[in-house]
């Protein structure tokens, strides 16, 4: 008898740690094909052929703290991710000593050169390096290897967003404290940042832009470090402005309910287009512990509206996507 519940138990833990998953839960612990929480926090996608790749901060428990890691997942469908493997391990690449910082990993892909190229905020403890790092790989899933750290423009840059325009372009959003949110092309080789598209006089980290139906549309959260705030949207008919007022993405009081913008995923499928806000809830004290807010956004003619965060189900060969909870 004793054996028949020992192995049941085994049945239903194993089934229920490898099943498919089929929804998106915002704020739940999302397991990874060995059942471990995904550690890609303030992370960033890119899709190559039918791939996902998800880069993020990995900050699992027990990590050497003398080194930086980035981790890197695979998916078909957004739902189910398979950890590759941590495709950074930096030791102090400036010199800055323990305790320095690496946030909010960014990955493009290069055709002609066949590179991914990685930005990251590189900083030290006290956040007043404030440059961008570079890495390189020939492969999505790594390693990949530190080549330099710069201030783009010249100008001190802390939070970092990524986006890619449709015709391929690559840009690189940055938080500048004194002048505002830059967003700025990178060069042909991704390897450096070109020009200003704009420059927006506004207090915003945590940026993300998505171009949906002609439109540009920015995304940032308020300078609060680790504690969430309204984050807010502005649109734009071009990258270079002008741009509207900012406006807030869900009820004020709600702080994104409890979340930070990292990035805007768009899916476009046969049926429809869904755009992904994709955010942090960040636990500084644990932080191994952060969850994930991806919803799919409302966007019509110039409004964007975060949803209360439910369950939900994503078909990526259409596009759509289906709220499994209706309040
Ligand atoms: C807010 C940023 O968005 C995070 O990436 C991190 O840098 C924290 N500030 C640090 O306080």
């Amino acid at each position: 008898m004793k054996y028949i519940f020992t192995v049941i138990n085994i049945l239903f833990f194993t089934t229920t740690l490898f099943a498919q998953r089929t929804s998106i839960e915002p704020g739940q612990l999302w397991p990874d094909q060995n059942g471990n929480h995904i550690q890609a926090h303030g992370g960033g996608i890119i899709k190559i052929k039918k791939t996902y790749y998800w880069y993020g901060e990995e900050r699992r428990q027990g990590l050497d703290p003398n080194l930086r890691y980035v981790s890197c997942y695979a998916s078909k469908d957004l739902m189910n991710w398979t950890f590759q493997k941590d495709v950074v391990q930096m030791s102090d690449p400036e010199n800055l000593g323990p305790g320095w910082i690496l946030e909010r990993p960014k990955v493009y892909y290069q055709p002609q050169t066949k590179k991914y190229v990685m930005y990251f905020h590189l900083d030290n403890k006290a956040y007043s390096y404030a440059r961008v790092g570079i890495a390189v790989s020939d492969s999505a899933n790594g390693d990949f290897k530190f080549v330099k750290s710069f201030r783009p423009l010249g100008r001190p840059s802390r939070d970092i967003g990524q986006f890619i325009d449709n015709d391929g372009s690559a840009y690189l959003i940055f938080e500048d404290r004194e002048l505002g949110f830059h967003i700025a092309k990178l060069s042909a080789d991704l390897m450096s940042v070109e020009k200003d598209m704009s420059l927006i006089k506004a207090s915003l980290e945590g940026g993300a832009v998505v171009h949906y139906d002609s439109l540009y549309y920015v995304i940032g959260s308020a300078l609060t470090g680790w504690k969430p705030n309204p984050n807010k949207y502005a649109t734009a008919k071009s990258l270079e402005g002008p741009w509207t007022d900012f406006r807030d993405i869900a009820p004020p009081e709600t702080n994104t309910y409890q979340s930070q913008s990292t990035m805007m995923v768009k899916v476009t499928g046969t049926k429809s287009t869904t755009v992904i806000f994709m955010a942090d809830q960040w636990k500084p004290s644990a932080q191994w512990d952060s969850r994930y807010l991806w919803m799919p956004l409302e966007i019509n003619d110039g409004k964007l509206w975060l949803p209360k965060p439910r369950p939900w189900s994503l078909n990526i060969k259409t596009g759509l996507f289906k709220i499994l909870q209706q309040k």
